[in-house]
C-alpha cells in the first residue's frame, strides 16, 4: 500500500484491535504503511477490521487472543515474529470497564478481571516483545491508559486503578528497556465515542443531553478514535524518538482543570 510512510517497513502488533480506538489505529497505521498482526477475542469485530484495512490496501494478519492469558500474548507475539520476523511496534490497547459499583459494593473478582486485562495484559506483551525488541536495539510500545489512571472521574474504582498502574508500568518498563533504545509511553485518552462507551453515549442521546457528552472538557466536546490513533501513531513513530516513559493525555483539556465532585462519569 502506498500511503503516508510514516511507519514505512515497520511490523505492528495491536491488541484490542476488533473495534474503536484499536481499529481506528490499524487503519491510520496501515496508511502509514505498517505491515499489521491485529489481535482480539472478539473474533467478528477482528475479522471486521482486518476487511478494512485489506479493502484499502494494507497487509495485515489477525489472531484470536486473550490478553489476560499470558501464554496467549506470547503466542501472538511468536506468531508475529515467525511471520515477519520482526516487531517494531507493540500497541497494548485491549481494555474492560468492570463494574461501577459503590465502595461498599467492590467485588474482589471484579478487580482481578480487570486488572488481568488492562494490566497484566499490557504486561504479558511488553515481557514477551522486550527481549526480541532489545536485541535489535529498537522498539516502540505504547500503552493505551486513560485520564481515568490520572485522576478520579472517569470510571469505576478498579478501571482507575489498572490504569493508573499501568501508566506507573509505563514508567517502569520505560526505565527497564530505554538502554536498549526501547521506548515505552502510553497515551490516555478522555471521552471518546466507541463500544465502551456506547452505553453513555445512548443514554445521553435517548434523555436529550447530547449536548452533555464531553462537555467538561476544555474543548467542550468529546472525542473520536482516530484522534486518539494519531496520538498512537505520533508515540510509536520515529518523530517520537526521544520520548519514553511519558502519558499522553488525549482529552480536550480534561484533566487540565479540576474535576466535579463526586463524579464517576
Ligand atoms: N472509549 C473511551 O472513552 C476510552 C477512554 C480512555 C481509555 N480507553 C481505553 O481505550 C482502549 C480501547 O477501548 P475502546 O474505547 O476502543 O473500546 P472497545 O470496547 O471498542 O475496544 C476494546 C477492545 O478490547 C477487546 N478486549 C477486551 N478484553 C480483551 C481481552 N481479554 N483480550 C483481548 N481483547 C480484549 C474488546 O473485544 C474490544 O475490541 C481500552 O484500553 C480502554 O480502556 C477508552
Amino acid at each position: 500500500m502506498s500511503g503516508g510512510g510514516r511507519l514505512q517497513g515497520k511490523v505492528a502488533v495491536i491488541t484490542g484491535a476488533a473495534g474503536g480506538i484499536g481499529r481506528a489505529t490499524a487503519a491510520l497505521f496501515s496508511r502509514e504503511d505498517a505491515k499489521l498482526v491485529l489481535a482480539d477475542l472478539d473474533e467478528t469485530g477482528l475479522q471486521e477490521t482486518l476487511e478494512l484495512v485489506r479493502e484499502a490496501g494494507g497487509e495485515a494478519l489477525s489472531k484470536k487472543t486473550n490478553v489476560a492469558v499470558e501464554q496467549d500474548v506470547k503466542e501472538l507475539i511468536d506468531f508475529a515474529l515467525k511471520t515477519y520476523a520482526r516487531v517494531d511496534i507493540l500497541c497494548n490497547n485491549a481494555g474492560i470497564t468492570g463494574d461501577l459499583a459503590s465502595l461498599e459494593g467492590q467485588d474482589a473478582e471484579d478487580w482481578r478481571r480487570v486488572l488481568n486485562v488492562n494490566l497484566l495484559g499490557a504486561v504479558y506483551g511488553t515481557k514477551h516483545v522486550a527481549a526480541h525488541m532489545q536485541e535489535r536495539k529498537s522498539g516502540a510500545i505504547v500503552n493505551t491508559a486513560s485520564v481515568a489512571g490520572i485522576r478520579s472521574g472517569a470510571g469505576g474504582n478498579a478501571y482507575s486503578a489498572s490504569k493508573a498502574a499501568l501508566i506507573n508500568f509505563t514508567q517502569t518498563s520505560a526505565c527497564d528497556l530505554g538502554a536498549y533504545n526501547v521506548r515505552v509511553n502510553a497515551v490516555c485518552p478522555g471521552l471518546i465515542e466507541t463500544n465502551m462507551t456506547k452505553s453513555v453515549f445512548d443514554y445521553a442521546r435517548q434523555a436529550g443531553k447530547q449536548d452533555k457528552l464531553g462537555y467538561r472538557c476544555e474543548l467542550r466536546r468529546y472525542g473520536h478514535a482516530e484522534e486518539v490513533a494519531l496520538a498512537i501513531l505520533f508515540l510509536a513513530s520515529d518523530e517520537a524518538s526521544y520520548i519514553t516513559g511519558q502519558a499522553l493525555p488525549v482529552d480536550g483539556g480534561n484533566t487540565a482543570s479540576l474535576n466535579l465532585p463526586g463524579m464517576k462519569f
